[in-house]
């Protein structure tokens, strides 16, 4: 028998941004595990041939309720991003949920020593992507009925909420989305539209890998010492989320692994 989760999800499209790793290719598979009589996802990301390997791999292990649609999008360049709705075969661009978690941090530098690339390379995926994003779903949302339904999930951090050493422009970037998924839920009151921010702490993905610039070695001592989230702990509350009944918006979430209490708070076994 299906749960209510699986029957509320059931025939809806959903769309998540950074689905070739971590958090959003856990989502996928989550979302796919959830509801798999009848699903329909498209995972986009710049790594076009690792969102095919996921889809074969969703399809192996669910079957054919779930039709994945892998498709080539950098969230960091508008124009890409203006053109994704239409590039979309119809059946795929009736989007219900979308799921904006594609974002990276680059470096630890403190000012006045952050390099130019880093700073415009996480503001123009974290913070503009995300917007334009948005921008690009919500007239989909807005035609339907009673002001407009569809569901946002914004993957924000504890870094939007606290800021720490060696993090200011990611954090900066984290609070950005903090503000306009808050201000987005206002704006939306007299509709059917639910946004969420979902604000992970401590997960291990590829995340510290892309901060030290590819070193494993570096990211790998973040993680020592201490039991971090898994991306599917993430994948579950935001799949969670999307699941409950219409009425239900969980707007705000904040997650730690047990060893964790705020940003820089961390229990470490020597
Ligand atoms: N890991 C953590 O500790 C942690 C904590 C709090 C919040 N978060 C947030 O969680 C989200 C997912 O991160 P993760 O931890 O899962 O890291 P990850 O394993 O590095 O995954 C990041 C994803 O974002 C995609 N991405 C990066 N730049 C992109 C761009 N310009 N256009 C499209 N996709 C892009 C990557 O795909 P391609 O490289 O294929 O494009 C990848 O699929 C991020 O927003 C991150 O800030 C992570």
């Amino acid at each position: 028998m299906a749960t209510a989760m699986a029957k509320r999800l059931e025939g809806k499209t959903i769309l998540v941004t950074g689905a070739s790793s971590g958090i959003g290719k856990s989502t996928a598979m989550e979302f796919a595990r959830t509801s798999p009589k009848s699903l329909k996802l498209v995972l986009t990301a710049r790594r076009i041939d690792t969102l095919k390997v996921i889809a074969e791999e969703i399809k192996e292990e669910v079957g054919s309720g779930v039709q994945v649609l892998p498709v080539k999008l950098d969230v960091s360049n508008p124009s890409e991003v203006k053109g994704f709705v239409d590039s979309l075969p119809a059946q795929f661009r009736d989007i219900d949920v979308l799921v904006n978690n594609a974002g990276l941090v680059k470096g630890t530098a403190k000012a006045p020593d952050i390099a130019d690339e880093d700073i415009d390379v996480m503001f123009s995926t974290n913070v503009t992507g995300l917007i334009n994003m948005t921008q690009a779903i919500l007239p989909i949302y807005k035609k339907r009925e009673d002001g407009g339904r569809g569901d946002i999930i914004n993957i924000g951090s504890i870094a939007g909420r606290e800021a720490y050493p060696g993090g200011s422009i990611y954090c900066a970037t984290k609070a950005a989305i903090r503000s306009f998924t808050d201000a987005m839920r206002r704006e939306l009151i007299a509709t059917r539209i639910r946004v969420m921010e979902v604000d992970p702490g401590q997960v291990e993905t590829e995340f510290s890998v892309v901060r030290f610039y590819g070193d494993k070695a570096k990211a790998d001592a973040v993680y020592a010492g201490c039991e971090p989230l898994t991306p599917d702990d993430i994948a579950e509350v935001v799949v969670f989320n999307a699941a409950r009944r219409e009425n239900v918006v969980v707007a705000d979430t904040l997650i730690f692994p047990n060893h964790q209490a705020a940003a820089t708070v961390m229990h470490k076994k020597s």
